[in-house]
């Protein structure tokens, strides 16, 4: 029974045999077959080439024995059919970025089965590949998120041009995030009527602004989009650099709140509460260490949830392209040893 997956146990904080775990961005370059298949096309054309996308969300799995995949794609995919020309090179860069209001009227909301019909056939494929092995998460970006690179058209050091918006043309950001929020709730919904078992909201850029601002400009939008979502499947919600507002993030009212590196994971549960399951928390960069180090890290990381249902292991953020795959490897198999699998 599909609906028995451990990974999908503990997003709705169900009691599990053992810690499930997955790695953000677990599909990619640090990966020598995620390289072979990336080689023979460009990173668009992979994400728009149904049998390839499988291909490499499988690969993580097949090596990995992560407890759940997640789609392969981007969080731009939507934004390019809203009419803006998306090149990798190899962050994104947008030739058009959205300056003004004329900028904002000419976005269009794709019609996702038209649009992006490559993503909705590539979780189809994947549904039937992993019948009764993991589940599939879909995921998209946070509106602000978004609107970040939207703005900006690439990513940013200052986010001056986001900024501006936000602080003095509010009306004109408020439209903007309307416009978004709308796409994405399409999108995710799109995903999940396709087959996608959960959803994970990225929102990488959430944690620039501070607790006040992330109230008035960043969660509205984003727990509008979550109550806008079908929830037969759970939401997981990621906001990099929330730990000084976990309180607060935690009114979008997501099933699983992803937690970056920063936040001790049994301090942030107790501010959190019991109904909100976690994911997280292992600093990206020790999988650069030795096994042994890495060894202590998941532990330490598990005896900081203590047993509580409704843990997700994971990185605080996606894995870097350098790190060795065979110490990716060794830290699934410390989450599963250590937690007794
Ligand atoms: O997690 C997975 O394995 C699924 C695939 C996935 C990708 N991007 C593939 C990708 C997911 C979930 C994303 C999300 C994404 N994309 C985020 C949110 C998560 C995060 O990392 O903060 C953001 C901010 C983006 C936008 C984006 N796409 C950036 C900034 C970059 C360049 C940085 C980089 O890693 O090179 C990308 C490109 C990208 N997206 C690659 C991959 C595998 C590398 C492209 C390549 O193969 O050349």
């Amino acid at each position: 029974m599909s609906q028995d997956y451990t990974f999908l146990k503990a997003c709705r904080g169900e009691q599990t045999d053992y810690t499930p775990v997955w790695l953000m961005r677990q599909a990619g370059r640090y990966l020598p077959q995620y390289m072979a298949v990336r080689k023979k096309v460009t990173f668009l054309e992979l994400c728009k080439t149904p049998e390839l996308a499988a291909e490499v969300t499988i690969q993580p799995i097949d090596y990995l024995d992560a407890d759940a995949a997640i789609l392969f794609s981007d969080i731009l995919t939507p934004v390019e059919p809203m009419g803006l020309k998306l090149d990798f090179v190899p962050g994104p860069v947008f030739e058009n970025p959205v300056r003004s209001e004329a900028d904002i009227d000419a976005l269009r909301i794709p019609v996702m089965e038209e649009d992006v019909p490559y993503v909705l056939e590539t979780i189809r494929i994947l549904r039937r590949e992993f019948e009764g092995r993991v589940p599939l998460i879909g995921f998209g970006g946070a509106p602000f998120t978004l609107a970040c690179y939207m703005v900006e058209g690439k990513g940013s050091k200052d986010f001056a041009q986001i900024k501006r918006m936000m602080y003095g043309a509010p009306e004109l950001f408020a439209k903007l995030m309307d416009k978004i929020t709308e796409m994405d709730r399409q999108y995710l919904n799109a995903q999940i009527a396709a087959g996608a078992q959960a959803i994970q909201i990225f929102d990488t850029w959430g944690g620039i602004v501070s607790p006040l601002d992330y109230q008035k400009y960043v969660l509205p939008y984003t727990r509008k989009l979550i109550d806008g979502l079908d929830r037969s499947v759970p939401i997981i919600h990621f906001v990099k650099g929330a730990g000084c507002m976990l309180d607060i993030v935690s009114q979008a009212g997501s099933d699983v709140m992803g937690l970056d590196w920063h936040v001790n994971l049994g301090k942030a549960r107790d501010i959190i509460g019991p109904k909100i399951a976690v994911q997280g928390n292992l600093d990206p960069t020790v999988l650069y260490a030795p096994k042994q180090h890495i060894e202590r890290e998941v532990k330490r990381i598990l005896d900081e949830n203590a047993g509580r249902p409704g843990h997700i292991f994971n990185l605080g953020h996606g894995i870097l392209p350098t790190v060795d795959p065979e110490h990716a490897r060794f830290m699934v198999e410390c989450v599963h040893r250590l937690s007794g699998k």
